[in-house]
């Protein structure tokens, strides 16, 4: 305790969290190789700016406020195998259609936030896998190692680093280029629409809210002589989960003209359920920059914990500062988030709050495969929505795993998708995602249970 009674607080630098436990952290053979490829990515230039970052954090003030609405979304983990045009494009033109979906549901801006531009470190449950007589490291993700279960593929490889942060410029600019050159026009809802696999219900209902929305701006372009979203900005923000610490500590900058650090790789940096001790080497990390953070929380969170989080992280309760990304599953949400969310007004804080609704959700068929319900999914959201507006507050923003193409990870939804469907088109490393149509179709659901909430 200092003489005035608050606690000691010490001095952040980018690189104080090595003083902490760091959860998480690949262990590189060849530490020398690692530390150059962590001073050559010190030199490259930013992948974000301060005043995106800054823009976003306001942004998020106003979904604290019940003024936005947050859509988060992408895959579990990025690979860098598919950081091709198709996929970039399937992934921004599904997002932009959910959010067009919300948009109308929520009656407020909706913010698009992707998992993308450098989601490629994973936490696992074990350091090590074992296959018959075959005991490796555990793929953690392509910033880390390679999937294919060879020693070679699985030992951590530094240069992956600068890899994941070349694939993941590569793919930001991709993104900036289309969304300045009108592929997010509301003009031409044309394109960003994705080729439906044959006939869709759900088809028909988007192209005709579509139809009408692009209607209601020519309306109002003709009568009202104001040309509709023409705007410079980006329209996508970036998020990644700040995990391999040596990563990020080296795209922490100061900016001229401006105070502070920012943590340039990304707009939106998060921490995972596994590494979010307050008193662990990730939040000390993120203590001291200047962008919006994210918390994942899970069953089992503390009273004391969520104090901690506030009280490093936020000390001042600025809203925008913390989105607390929560993630119970469809039948543990109802007993544990009122606790957590009257922790949080016990705090004081004003916090952005988002629905995780797929890791709680995921469970192991008979046959061994992971996968999510997309019943339990939506149930997670809908129960969400009811347990914040019964508190008094709203619930300002869902969080997926989904992908723009046809794959086959996840069961439920209009297809009637089942567990015999999941051999056809399976291929997430890591956990399953919604495939494009299971993806609208919750956009949907939940923009029915907005419109009906009001
Ligand atoms: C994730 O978002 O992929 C993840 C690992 O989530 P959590 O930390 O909530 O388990
Ligand atoms: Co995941």
């Amino acid at each position: 305790m200092n003489p005035c009674g608050a606690a000691e607080v010490s001095p952040w630098t980018p690189d104080s969290w090595r003083t902490r436990t760091a959860l998480q952290q690949p262990a590189y053979p060849d530490v020398a190789a690692l530390d150059r490829a962590l001073a050559e990515l010190r030199q490259l230039p930013p992948l974000v700016t301060s005043w995106e970052v800054l823009s976003l954090r306001e942004q998020l003030a106003e979904a604290a406020l019940g003024r936005r609405f947050v859509l988060q979304g992408g895959d579990c983990a990025e690979r860098f195998v598919d950081c091709t045009s198709p996929r970039i494009t399937n992934m921004l033109k599904i997002l932009l259609q959910m959010s067009l979906v919300l948009v109308v549901g929520a009656q407020r801006p909706v913010i698009r936030i992707g998992r993308f531009g450098g989601q490629y470190a994973k936490p696992r449950s074990s350091a090590m896998e074992t296959r018959g007589a075959l005991t490796l490291p555990s793929y953690r993700g392509d910033l880390v190692n390679d999937p294919a279960f060879s020693a070679e593929a699985r030992t951590p490889d530094p240069q992956r680093l600068l890899r994941g942060y070349e694939r993941g410029a590569l793919t930001l600019n991709f993104v900036r280029a289309l969304v300045k050159g009108g592929f997010a026009d509301l003009h031409h809802p044309e394109y960003f629409d994705l080729d439906w696999a044959g006939h869709s219900p759900l088809a028909d209902e988007y192209h005709h809210m579509v139809t009408t929305i692009s209607d209601s701006l020519r309306f109002m372009e003709n009568v009202l002589g104001v040309r509709a979203g023409e705007t410079d900005r980006i329209d996508f923000f970036t998020a990644h989960e700040a995990l391999h610490l040596g990563y990020e500590e080296a795209q922490t900058r100061r900016v001229p003209r401006r105070p502070g650090w920012f943590n340039l790789s990304t707009h939106f940096p998060w921490v995972g359920r596994r590494t979010n001790d307050p008193s662990g080497a990730h939040i000390e990390y993120l203590r001291g920059i200047e962008n919006p953070v994210g918390i994942k929380v899970g069953a089992g969170f503390t009273r004391e914990q969520v104090g901690r989080w506030m009280d490093t992280l936020d000390p001042r309760r600025a809203p925008g500062r913390i989105t607390l990304i929560h993630r119970f599953g469809a039948r543990r949400i109802a007993e544990a988030l009122p606790a957590l969310i009257e922790s949080v007004r016990a705090e004081g804080g004003v916090v952005a709050w988002v629905c995780d609704a797929m890791h709680g959700n995921t469970q192991v068929t008979s046959g061994g495969i992971k996968t999510r319900n997309l019943d339990d999914v939506y149930s997670e959201v809908e129960q969400a929505f009811d347990i914040h507006a019964a508190m008094g507050q709203q619930l300002g923003g869902v969080h997926f795993e989904l992908t723009g193409e046809n794959v086959t990870e996840c069961i439920g939804g209009a297809r009637g998708a089942g567990e015999a469907d999941l051999a056809r088109a399976y291929e997430s490393e890591v956990d399953p995602r919604l495939n494009y149509e299971q993806s609208l179709e919750l956009a949907f659901l939940i923009a029915r249970k907005m419109k009906n909430g009001r």
